[in-house]
């Protein structure tokens, strides 16, 4: 049985979640994605679902007006599949519920398109690492908690975005190492487990 239960969570195009995907068929993660949770009828990540063979859920606004009802079939959906890590994969909307936090601490992890705590809280953090004139700027792979990017840091990535000249640029260049890093992330869950002293969080390999 493989080490990994995995949820993904994801709101649109879904590359992130492919890379996972991808992680698992060639072999460099250990784990099954048994579930995808989306909150858009029309993200793309659905049709990735599909041609995998993976099962999901869509969970739309109209159905869940509060985010309390929301989280709560969110949990109710991990708890049956046995999750024992859920992906956040472009997201877009903020978990607040204190039991699913509280229950999948540290089991819940997120990519942010940003060195964090630059552009923390920011749903367009490559565009303003564009505007700001940064000359870098990258990714970090945290762990979700009740502050918002504020969770431990697992992983990383600084990006030369120096030759980039518009947004969108910085986002393509950037996506690519998000790519990868998620993955070698989540490949790193299903070989050992993180220790985490504060807001130090430390790898050990099985
Ligand atoms: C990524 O840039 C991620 O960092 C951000 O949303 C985007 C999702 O991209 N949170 P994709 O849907 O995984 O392609």
């Amino acid at each position: 049985m493989p080490k990994l239960s995995i949820a993904i969570l994801a709101s649109g195009r879904g590359s992130n979640f492919q890379s996972i995907i991808d992680g698992i068929e060639e072999g460099e993660i250990d784990g099954k994605i048994k579930v995808l949770i989306t909150n858009n009828p029309n993200a793309r990540a659905i049709q990735r679902a599909k041609e995998h063979d993976i099962p999901y859920e869509v969970l739309s606004s109209e159905l869940y007006h509060s985010r309390e009802a929301m989280d709560a079939r969110i949990k109710e959906i991990l708890d049956s599949n046995k999750i024992n890590l859920v992906v956040l994969a472009g997201y877009m909307r903020i978990i607040k519920s204190k039991s699913l936090l509280e229950q999948y601490k540290h089991k819940i992890i997120n990519i942010h398109p940003s060195l964090l705590p630059a552009f923390k809280g920011s749903t367009d953090a490559q565009k303003d690492a564009y505007d700001y004139g940064c000359k870098i700027s990258g990714l970090t792979i945290h762990f979700v908690s009740d502050d918002i990017d504020g969770g431990e840091i697992i992983l990383q990535k600084a990006v030369d975005i120096s030759s980039c000249s518009s947004g969108d640029e910085v986002a393509d260049k950037i996506l690519e190492y998000e790519n990868k890093s998620y993955r070698e992330v989540v490949a790193m869950f299903s070989k050992g487990t993180f220790e985490i002293k504060g807001r130090h969080v430390k790898y050990v390999p099985d």
